[in-house]
């Protein structure tokens, strides 16, 4: 099987990795990104659009496109790659919208019985002023549309839930969006691989999304992840198997999504159950880099199965994950490019590592030993694995610890929830 990974992130360089270690892969392309840090794989050029791509796979003879990011699938590309008779892991731009709109998901969660957050949608600040009050306690305020992360305020008064729900209707460009009641417990993520009639659950995850250390600092695209969730057992994974992933099924049945793809629960455990916090239309990042790490089987076969509507589901043995985001200086606001990377070479070769490349520009041609520069916000994935999280843990730190370049920012207590004994 000939297969292309779309997108440029960490995540797709987990996933080609871990789909080209299929024996029913023949070729893997990805990102130039990817491609430069991983033997073996193919180079893609940048796609204008879905139907540059879709010619690219005619004239490669690709059998399966594998859609990491969000973008592309709220666009529409699966539906555009699918007519063009390529099989496609990923949903149509109709089933994407429940990550590309927080209130088309919101409408489905409610319709369909989903448990969620008691929700009001407002059309304008006088709208906002009126029903920020009805919560008890001070609302979430979250835009409607993609936001890379900056969508969503968690306010401690009234007045910076109003002056927040003001900014998206005058610069962030919202015409609608979301006063949400507040929850409070841990936060999981639960993916799961579909072909929109049967779900096959990865391990739950967690990931750590502020820059600093004890959740401080701004937001940014994930600092670290890993998996699993010590406490989340079978019996509480087959409960959100039921009251979540049930009846997003038959909401896509009713609905006539063609959902082939991942479908992501951002979850938080509350007192009074577990409640969806946001449901996204794709893997992780950086979730999926400990996830593919910790999978001992083979993934194509899944990926396969769910893009051609007749999902596979088997068990899967794994083991434990935790990934190390390595930023550089001035991210998330202004991030710095341009500076050489040193012992990412000594850093590789450690037992129970794999580096991922996420924002890294290879200097020389491919094959020559590597020089490797910054090139982006977060420029690589550190991850362990290992029989239990502590092991994992030790495993990527150890590798963190040999690698270096200046302004490298990073956390040293991923993972310190599950880790510590007293929680
Ligand atoms: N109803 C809620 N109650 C409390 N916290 C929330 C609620 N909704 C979201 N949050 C917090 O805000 C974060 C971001 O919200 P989320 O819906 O996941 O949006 P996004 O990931 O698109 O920014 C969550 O991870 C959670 O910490
Ligand atoms: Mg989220």
């Amino acid at each position: 099987m000939r297969i292309l990974v779309l997108g440029t992130g960490g995540r797709e360089h987990a996933l080609s990795w871990k789909i080209a270690q299929s024996p029913l892969a023949e070729a893997v392309w990805a990102s130039s990104v990817v491609a430069d840090a991983e033997p073996g794989l193919k180079s893609i050029p940048e796609f204008p659009d879905a139907a540059a791509c879709a010619a690219f796979c005619a004239a490669q003879s690709i059998d399966l496109v594998v859609i990491g990011p969000e973008a592309p699938l709220v666009a529409g590309w699966s539906d555009v790659l699918r007519a063009s008779g390529l099989a496609v892991f990923g949903p149509d731009a109709r089933g994407a919208r429940l990550e590309g709109s927080k209130i088309a998901a919101k409408e489905f969660m409610r319709k369909y019985g989903i448990p969620t957050a008691d929700f009001v949608v407002c059309r304008d600040l006088e709208e906002v002023r009126g029903h920020v009050g009805r919560f008890g306690a001070v609302p979430v305020v979250k835009y409607d549309g993609l936001a890379a992360g900056k969508g969503v305020a968690v306010p401690s008064t009234i007045g910076e839930a109003v002056a927040f729900a003001g900014e998206g209707f005058t610069r962030g460009g919202q015409t609608r969006l979301l006063l949400e009641e507040r929850l409070t417990g841990p936060e999981i993520s639960l993916l799961a691989i579909t072909d929109g009639r049967r779900v096959h659950l990865l391990p739950p995850s967690q990931d750590h999304k502020r820059l600093g250390e004890g959740d401080l600092g701004p937001n940014t695209g994930g600092m670290g992840a890993y998996t699993p969730v010590p406490g989340c057992d079978p019996a509480r994974l087959a409960e959100l198997e039921r009251i979540v992933f049930e009846p997003f099924l038959a909401g896509v049945a009713e609905e006539g999504f063609d959902y082939r793809g991942l479908i992501y629960a951002g979850l938080m455990l509350t007192e009074a159950g577990p409640s969806v916090l946001e449901f996204n239309c794709r893997f992780g990042d950086p979730e999926t880099q400990p996830l593919m790490c910790s999978m001992d089987g083979d993934i194509l076969p899944l990926l396969w199965s769910a893009a051609i509507g007749r999902l596979a589901s088997r068990g899967m043995d794994t083991q434990a994950s935790l990934c190390v985001v390595l930023a550089s200086r001035g991210y998330p606001a202004d991030p710095r490019t341009g500076d050489e990377i040193h012992g990412l070479e000594e850093a590789r070769l450690m037992p129970g590592v794999k580096i991922f490349h996420a924002g890294t520009r290879r200097e020389g041609d491919r094959g020559e030993a590597g020089r490797f520069f910054t090139r982006g916000g977060r420029v690589l994935g550190v991850t362990g694995v290992g029989e239990t999280l502590t092991l994992a843990a030790a495993a990527a730190y150890a590798a963190v610890d040999k690698i270096h370049f200046p302004g490298m920012q990073y956390r040293r207590d991923i993972g310190a929830r599950a880790l510590s004994p007293q929680e």
